[in-house]
């Protein structure tokens, strides 16, 4: 037997599968209902791969969620980060059913509009001025509209692993598996069949400076834009190195090129500034999603004065039925304004909590024989079954996915719903009672 089946198997992790097939027996149902007339079963693939399966949910509170057969979890899948207030906070209930009465979409100017853009240019250090629209993935292909406009340049440098929405211009090199890194080297990969290959970006790898530096040196004068989640949540939680966003910075600059962060997940995360504020490196745009609607469909672009000029005076088509509509603004009003009261206040005990539980988890892990490291911290942080310290997306191929997923859903059986990707995502929902039931199920787990 592996040693990775060996600890599998301390989780009594078959038996659990088992057990949760049968206690989840509703959701079982329904995903064999859905799968007839919903393709997958799911409304998002990433969904799809789900262990044991898909769970259907019928409420959340706080911290916690409840399953459609009445089983109770903490979670910190928290809707795969919107969630920063936790499932259902009052102030947004509050926000929301006053809104719901007076109507969904004007398709119109409404005063929630400019007092929700106020809010974010106090908040957000690049920001002069805003725009909305409705999912991360579109307000990404603004930022790259604009730098394009700006510029008057074709292409952009991404980087591996970062994901920046499911459009074909920027669903590249995501995460490329070892064949086909084998395969394709260096070069772009497309992550699915139909992908259009267009104007391919140029893919660096995360942290590695002179990489960038020889992009510059032979396509500087093409580059309109380089973006990058500052911090790589998307995997494994990758921090940049010390002075890498200040190398970007520098770089951008020098070559006239647009530097664009990803905040979709660190936006209103990371601090009520976000990983601009969080590292002290501002970028030329921004785009935030996830966090800015606390669990309402709002996106937002953020940017210096001379580059939202593009979008003010319409040489940059920026357009959308729902954008800005009154429901998405009330939430992310009432969310702001939790976020932002008492300086920030908020975050002290989401960071103090989250590297608790983070360095709890870690230690038990560890007491266990289990290979483990962890990354990020507080708010958003990433468990990984490896020993090395990952810089680049490359570094986390090491890690044991599989006996992750066994361990995600030995705690499911065990009452706490985890991201089976290895991320954590915390509210400022979570609470002591919270941690300490998470750490005795991870305690469970093990013995
Ligand atoms: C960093 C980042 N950018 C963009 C997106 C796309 O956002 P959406 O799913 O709202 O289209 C995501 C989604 O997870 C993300 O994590």
């Amino acid at each position: 037997m592996s040693n990775s089946s060996a600890i599998s198997s301390r989780f009594h992790v078959s038996e659990r599968r088992v057990r949760l097939s049968s206690k989840a027996q509703g959701s079982w149902l329904r995903g064999v209902r859905a799968q007839r007339t919903l393709a997958g079963g799911v409304s998002s693939g990433l969904r799809r791969s789900a262990q044991p399966f898909p769970l259907y949910f019928k409420k959340g509170r706080g911290a916690r969620l409840w399953d459609v057969d009445d089983n109770e979890y903490v979670d910190y899948m928290l809707g795969w980060g919107p969630l920063i207030l936790g499932h259902a906070p009052q102030q947004v209930n509050r926000a929301l059913n006053e809104h719901l009465l007076l109507g969904h979409t004007f398709g119109a100017q409404h005063d929630l509009e400019f007092e929700v853009s106020e809010l974010l240019t106090q908040m957000i250090p690049c920001a002069d001025s805003v725009a909305y629209a409705n999912s991360g993935t579109e307000i990404v292909q603004v930022a790259l509209r604009l730098a394009r406009a700006f510029t008057s340049r074709e292409r952009y440098l991404k980087f591996e692993g970062h994901y920046h929405g499911w459009d074909d211009s920027v669903l590249i090199s995501y995460h490329p598996t070892e064949e086909e890194l084998r395969q394709f080297g260096d070069n772009p990969v497309s992550a699915g069949a139909g992908q259009r290959s267009g104007v391919a970006p140029l893919v660096a790898q995360w942290n590695d400076r002179k990489g960038v530096e020889q992009m510059f040196a032979q396509h500087g004068e093409e580059i309109a834009a380089v973006i990058c989640e500052p911090l790589l949540c998307n995997s494994g939680c990758i921090a940049p190195e010390p002075g890498f966003l200040e190398f970007l910075r520098d770089i951008t600059r020098r070559y006239g090129t647009l530097l664009i962060f990803d905040e979709v997940i660190t936006g209103f995360r990371l601090a009520p500034g976000g990983a601009q504020q969080y590292y002290g490196v501002t970028p030329d745009l921004a785009t935030y999603a996830k966090a800015v609607g606390a669990g309402l469909p709002l996106s937002v672009l953020a940017g210096r004065a001379e580059y939202m000029e593009m979008i003010a005076s319409g040489k940059v088509v920026h357009a959308g039925t729902l954008n800005g509509n009154p429901l998405a603004l009330a939430a992310a009003k009432a969310a702001l304004e939790t976020l932002a009261a008492d300086n920030g206040a908020v975050y002290s005990r989401m960071w103090e909590l989250g590297n608790r539980l983070r360095d709890g988890v870690v230690s038990r892990l560890r007491e266990s024989q289990i290979p483990v490291i962890a990354t990020g911290g507080g708010p958003v942080f990433q468990v990984l079954l490896q020993t090395e310290m990952p810089h680049t997306y490359r570094d986390i191929l090491l890690a044991d996915k599989a006996l992750y997923v066994d361990f995600a859903v030995s705690m499911l059986d065990e009452g706490v719903t985890l991201l089976q990707d290895g991320r954590w995502y915390l509210s400022t929902a979570h609470d002591e009672q919270a941690l300490q039931d998470t750490l005795r199920a991870v305690d469970r787990v093990l013995c």
